[in-house]
């Protein structure tokens, strides 16, 4: 022991890529859980920015064990363009360890999630397009490819032709493309596979037993609770569980082990794709916070939609994940703000709500019922205490902390790694 787990709380791009990264020095393993390189994290370290999208971003700190698990869906080439950069700039990805268990992502895949959503018109999901979604699918209808299969010719022949025997019916017929040659697909898998070789490992075992010698292994969540498939505003949500209960079927620790699990908020709300977002601004003051806080994809470089905090979705997120802590990021972007809504509930018809409503419907017609908190006009990118920030922004993290359910132990101020005022250890 100790594991710790850093998820986000809202929609995704909280800021859960820089929390992780400053755990970094007293990390001896970080483990992603779930999702592929639909994720994107930028860590900012002495000015320089690092885009992250298949490694842990606990990889920029020396002497860490990165670990893709079993949940994890891996596209090869994405994951070794990303290991020369780092290389390149350097950073040690010598260590990296991937679960036999873990899915690749096949060509197919890639092309089904832009089919689909070309297809889903007006109703598409707004993916990322990097075929999570359908190699989840295959995971669950059995007919996914895992990183073992590389390692056995005959039978990866074998399930790239199983699988493509429904693929490229349904390519052909409904889609109009043309059939994909299993050949293909199986030579494009094992470019990979003697470089990937030395990283396979059975990293259950590996992260059982390195909690039981006491060393500290930190769970790093893509995603969001929102975006989790089953606790997210489905069907727009991503196709993994991105939530505290996913880290144990995505690497293979028991819920027993795990000693704190840490959501990230943001101080506002940013979403990217389709779906409902109850706080969602659309004119100029959505635009305000686009431009002030930077929010466009790190991944797919999309606009990022933007509104403002929702209690409701952290306490609903405090719940679905048992969250210990929150980290509150961001607070530097509302500076200049004379006022500051936040929501406390939602009215749906003519009824208030103060949790999260369990039918989709009334989420989709859920308007936000505000309350408006003193803004401030103070630089705050200097402050490394609670007691360094102005009244009015103190305030405003303790006023959320209240309405969350969660202590808030961590205040981001800026995006470089120092740019952080710390309440409570992360780290038990
Ligand atoms: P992730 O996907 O949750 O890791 O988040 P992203 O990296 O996609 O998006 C968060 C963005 O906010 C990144 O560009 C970070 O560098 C930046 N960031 C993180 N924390 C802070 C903060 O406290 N203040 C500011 N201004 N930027 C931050
Ligand atoms: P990080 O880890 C924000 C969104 C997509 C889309 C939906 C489904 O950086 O927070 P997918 O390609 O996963 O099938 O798309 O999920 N989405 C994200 N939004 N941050 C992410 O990751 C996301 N990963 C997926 O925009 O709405
Ligand atoms: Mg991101």
């Amino acid at each position: 022991m100790p594991a710790v787990v850093v998820l986000g709380a809202q929609w995704g791009d909280e800021g859960k890529g820089k929390a992780t990264d400053q755990l970094g020095s007293e990390t001896d393993y970080v483990v992603k859980f779930n999702g592929g390189n639909n994720a994107g994290h930028t860590v900012v370290v002495d000015g320089e920015h690092f885009a992250l999208h298949l490694l842990p971003s606990g990889i920029l700190s020396p002497g860490v064990v990165p670990v893709i698990g079993n949940g994890v869906v891996i596209d090869l080439e994405v994951l070794f363009r990303e290991i020369d950069d780092l290389t390149a700039r350097g950073v040690d990805a010598s260590r990296l360890l991937v679960s036999s268990n873990a899915h690749v992502i096949a060509a197919y895949n890639r092309t089904m999630d832009r089919v689909v959503e070309r297809f889903l018109g007006a109703r598409k999901i707004g993916t990322t397009g990097r075929g999570i979604g359908p190699t989840y699918a295959d995971k669950i209808n059995r007919i996914g490819i895992r990183v073992q299969d590389l390692f056995d010719t005959d039978i990866l022949t074998q399930k790239v032709a199983g699988a493509l025997a429904q693929k490229n019916a349904t390519l052909v017929k409904v889609y109009n493309r043309r059939a994909v040659p299993a050949d293909e697909i199986v030579e494009d898998l094992l470019r990979y596979a003697e470089r990937l070789r030395p990283m396979v490992a059975d990293t259950s075992r590996v992260l059982n037993d390195a909690l039981d010698a006491g060393r500290t292994v930190v769970f790093e969540a893509g995603q969001a609770t929102m975006l989790d498939v089953d606790h997210g505003t489905y069907p727009f949500v991503t196709s993994s569980s991105a939530t505290a209960g996913g880290v144990c079927t995505g690497s293979g620790i028991g819920p027993t082990r795990i000693d704190r699990v840490v959501g990230v908020a943001k101080a506002y709300t940013t979403r990217v794709g389709e779906g409902p977002f109850p706080t969602e601004l659309h004119g100029e003051e959505g635009d305000w916070l686009r431009e002030a806080g930077g929010e466009y994809g790190t991944t797919t470089g999309r606009p990022r939609r933007c509104g403002w905090y929702d209690s409701v979705v952290t306490r609903y997120s405090t719940r679905i994940n048992g969250l210990t802590d929150l980290v509150l990021t961001k607070l530097d972007v509302l500076t200049g703000l004379e006022k500051i809504p936040v929501a406390v509930a939602y009215e749906v018809d003519g009824r208030r709500l103060d949790e999260m409503p369990d039918s989709q419907s009334d989420f989709h017609h859920a308007r936000p019922v505000y309350e408006h908190l003193e803004g401030w006009e103070e630089d705050i990118t200097g402050a490394r205490a609670l007691s360094d920030l102005p009244p009015a922004a103190q305030r405003y993290v303790t006023t959320l902390e209240e309405m969350s359910g969660t202590r808030i132990s961590a205040v981001g101020v800026g995006a470089g790694r120092e740019a952080t005022i710390v309440r409570h250890a992360l780290l038990p």
